[in-house]
């Protein structure tokens, strides 16, 4: 109804102005939400920092809680987990159902407990996420696995180490596998595992609670059981993700964004990409900086697991390709469904095709603003940046996925000069042209969101 549309918060952008300086990166989502999974293998409190305030982050403190763990927050992103009364191995389905991540206890509560009782997960916007390899994982290791009333079940009186091989080099399959394993009686090793840094960081965790995982970074990983795990106090890795979708609003508005305090050889795929898109990049030390260039190159690309292009910026890839001189091809390769996206650009003026699992971006002169709506987290991504180099003043609805994952976004963008703000309300009256319609336009009542 569209009188409720105009009730709804939207970012707002005023676009065309170029982005310039630096943004020190957060705290790595991907990583800190398997992170505080695994804190329910420790005996004893888990302290972490920079843990991103997102509502991701709160969906699993609040499954945590509901197994009877104690979670505190304390200023500066820093999350005090206390799983010694957990009570329960059953996730609830009205949290679990928000969050695909959520599926990460599974492993813990099962090498814990023997028992992890975690409705299915359904899927999401980005296509099925099935999770048959986490489950072929925990059953090689010894666990029945059963489906009862749309919950997996997974029990087993002792695990024991074993060869695991898997199909894909799932992210979720090899954490959940590794976290089963922590404390099975030998030694598990898992071939075609994944790669990611976020996986890594999940090993460093374990091993700095006293585990044994070694080989992680390469895609075989070896897991020695121990009896058990204590408490400590850990740093999650910065967030790649969110780096790069800030190196994209610098190169997208023609400006020079430096993104500092991550390795930069998390970002190399992106890093080569702009690179070849004309963009000039220069990483030193833990700093990236990208200096766009407006007469931008095609670039084709393919997603795939690390160290290849990573899925969680393809569509923040193609909102740039979208205003590069020429076409370019954008394969994806991890989620059937990750173009839902490209619908909103093409209101925006954009002009991309898909055919399959194929977009065929071709570029066009300018973007101009429109009211769009995020359908997924990476999309509110895109859909920002696509806004920020866009004539005129663009409205974005589906905060609620943008604050699933990006922390302190309108902020950061805003220290480096975008004019964006979070905003509601009714006024004045804008016509929709496209549908015909009459929206109104938002009063600006909050400026930037409380911290
Ligand atoms: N898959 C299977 N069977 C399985 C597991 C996965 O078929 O048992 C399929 C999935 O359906 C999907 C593909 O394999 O099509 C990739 O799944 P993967 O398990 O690698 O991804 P994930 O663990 O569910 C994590 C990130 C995603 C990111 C992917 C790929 C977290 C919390 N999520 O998901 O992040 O896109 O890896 O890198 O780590 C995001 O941050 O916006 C996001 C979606």
């Amino acid at each position: 109804m569209d009188h409720l549309d105009g009730l709804r918060t939207r970012l707002v952008v005023d676009g065309g102005r170029r982005l310039e300086g630096s943004v020190e990166v957060p705290g790595a989502k991907n990583a800190a939400l398997p992170i505080m999974a695994a804190a329910i293998l420790a005996e004893g409190e888990v302290v972490l920092h920079a843990v991103p305030r997102i509502t991701d982050v709160d969906v699993m403190a609040s499954i945590l809680e509901s197994l009877g763990a104690r979670v505190r927050e304390q200023p500066g992103g820093t999350l005090v987990i206390d799983t010694s009364s957990i009570a329960s191995h059953a996730a609830p389905y009205a949290l679990v159902s928000k969050l695909n991540a959520s599926f990460d206890v599974a492993g813990p509560l099962l090498a814990r407990f023997g028992r992890a009782q975690v409705p299915q997960p359904g899927g999401c916007v980005l296509g099925p996420r099935a999770v048959d390899l986490h489950l072929k994982g925990f059953e090689a290791l010894g666990a029945a696995v059963t489906l009862e009333h749309g919950s997996i079940i997974a029990s087993a009186e002792s695990l024991t180490g074993a060869d695991i091989t898997l199909d894909r080099p799932s992210v979720g399959a090899t954490e959940n596998i590794m976290l089963a394993a922590t404390r099975a009686k030998g030694t598990t090793t898992i071939r075609n595992a994944a790669r990611e840094p976020e996986v890594c960081d999940l090993a460093e965790f374990v091993n700095a609670m006293g585990g044994r995982v070694r080989g992680h970074g390469s895609s075989t990983i070896t897991i020695e059981g121990v009896r058990k795990l204590r408490g400590v106090e850990y740093t999650i890795i910065p967030d790649r993700l969110m780096a790069g979708t800030y190196l994209l609003a610098g190169a997208i508005t023609g400006g020079d964004v430096t993104v500092k305090g991550l390795d930069p050889a998390f970002l190399t795929a992106l890093t080569d990409a702009l690179s070849a898109s004309g963009a000039q990049v220069t990483a030193s030390g833990v700093s990236v900086r990208v200096q766009g260039n407006a007469a931008r190159k095609p670039v084709d690309i393919v997603t795939s697991p690390f160290p290849g292009f990573p899925t969680d910026l393809q569509p923040q890839f193609v909102a740039y390709l979208s205003l590069a001189h020429g076409t370019s091809t954008v394969e994806e390769t991890i989620f059937d469904a990750r173009f839902v996206y490209v619908s909103e650009l093409a209101r925006m003026g954009a002009d991309i095709r898909v055919a399959g699992r194929t977009a065929i971006v071709t570029g066009v002169e300018r973007l101009k603003d429109a009211v769009v709506e995020a359908p997924d987290i990476r999309a509110g991504g895109a859909l920002v940046l696509a806004a920020l180099a866009a004539e005129g003043t663009t409205q974005i609805g589906g905060l609620e996925f943008i604050d699933r994952g990006y922390e302190f976004f309108e902020e950061q963008l805003a220290t480096l000069g975008a004019s964006i703000a979070r905003a509601s309300a009714v006024e004045p009256v804008m016509p929709r042209q496209d549908l015909g319609e009459t929206i109104r336009m938002p009063r600006i009542v909050t400026p930037f969101r409380a911290s």
